[in-house]
């Protein structure tokens, strides 16, 4: 029998666990214990605040919905989402494109579009091409590279919150083009706007409680995918948005700010054009690697017991 103290504690909880049979959990959580321990001593954690933080995090999973990730929102104001999106590219065989959020608004089902199409069937506002080339880090094209895209409309709004809670969601600036043989893509939209990230859940209480004003600069996402490629989880950043620096979620770097501009090469003139060119570096190993999930998916993914 051990008589616990404030700093033996942390010895018999790691002791415990020291027999998981899986390294990596058994790594993972004895630094967990860990650092946990160590904040709750150095914050001086109160009782009143302790049962706060569990009502606060119970309140985080009941606003989780097939359509809405409120841990993937907590995860992002906190940084940690771009933090892993770092780590996970220090581990790339090559330094290709920068990665950036993937966000609570993709979806995998979106509608197929012809290069030269427009992703604003419906919505109107001020036009834009975005052109480029996919390549791998030696510049070689990837013919038939899988670019999907999503933004808001010129509102800030995405077809998924304008349409929230309805069976058929009917899809709006988002979609799903193919590089051509060459490498090359091509596609028109309308200029999205900033939005402010979901604040009408514990998150959001959150974010005003720091009288942070939780909003994100104006982006379009792009997930590119090939084989033999690590799949890119991306955005582009209109640089003249007044969040520019300083994103609620921490996801833009100075490589993905962008400025469209009239630019005699575009294929498509007298559009305003964002010209940016996608490196994919090699695959390493199997396994998407996305930070981020289609909400759906992420509540299907539990700890098995053995
Ligand atoms: C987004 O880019 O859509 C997004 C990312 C993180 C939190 C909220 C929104
Ligand atoms: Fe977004």
């Amino acid at each position: 029998m051990q008589d616990l103290t404030t700093s033996s504690v942390t010895d018999a909880v790691l002791q415990q666990m020291s027999d998981t049979p899986d390294a990596r959990l058994r790594e993972v959580m004895a630094s967990l214990v860990r650092h946990l321990h160590d904040f709750a001593r150095d914050v001086k954690l109160t009782p009143d605040e302790w049962i706060m933080a569990i009502g606060f995090l119970t309140q985080v999973g009941q606003t989780c919905t097939p359509a809405r990730q409120e841990f993937i929102l907590l995860s992002d104001v906190l940084g940690l989402s771009a933090l892993v999106n770092l780590l996970h590219d220090e581990t790339a065989s090559e330094i290709g494109t920068e990665s950036s959020l993937l966000g609570p608004f993709y979806q995998q089902k979106a509608p197929d579009f012809a290069l030269g199409d427009s992703i604003a069937v419906r919505a109107s506002g001020p036009e834009i091409q975005l052109y480029g080339r996919v390549t791998d880090m030696q510049g070689t094209p990837v013919p038939g590279a899988l670019i999907q895209i999503w933004q808001t409309d010129s509102q800030g709004v995405y077809d998924l919150q304008r349409h929230e809670g309805e069976q058929e969601i009917e899809h709006e600036t988002r979609g799903n083009f193919r590089a051509d043989d060459q490498g090359r893509f091509w596609f028109r939209s309308i200029l999205p706007l900033g939005y402010e990230i979901p604040m009408d859940g514990p998150v959001g209480g959150l974010i005003r409680a720091q009288r942070r004003h939780g909003c994100r600069p104006a982006h379009i996402h792009f997930l590119i995918g090939a084989p033999g490629h690590r799949e890119l989880v991306t955005a582009l950043y209109l640089g003249d948005d007044q969040y520019i620096d300083s994103d609620a979620v921490f996801g833009v770097s100075r490589s993905l700010v962008v400025h469209p501009h009239n630019d005699p090469d575009a294929p498509l003139p007298g559009i305003p054009a964002i010209r940016y060119d996608f490196k994919l570096s090699a695959a390493t190993e199997a396994g998407s690697h996305r930070v981020g999930a289609d909400p759906a998916q992420t509540l299907t993914k539990t700890l098995a017991a053995e």
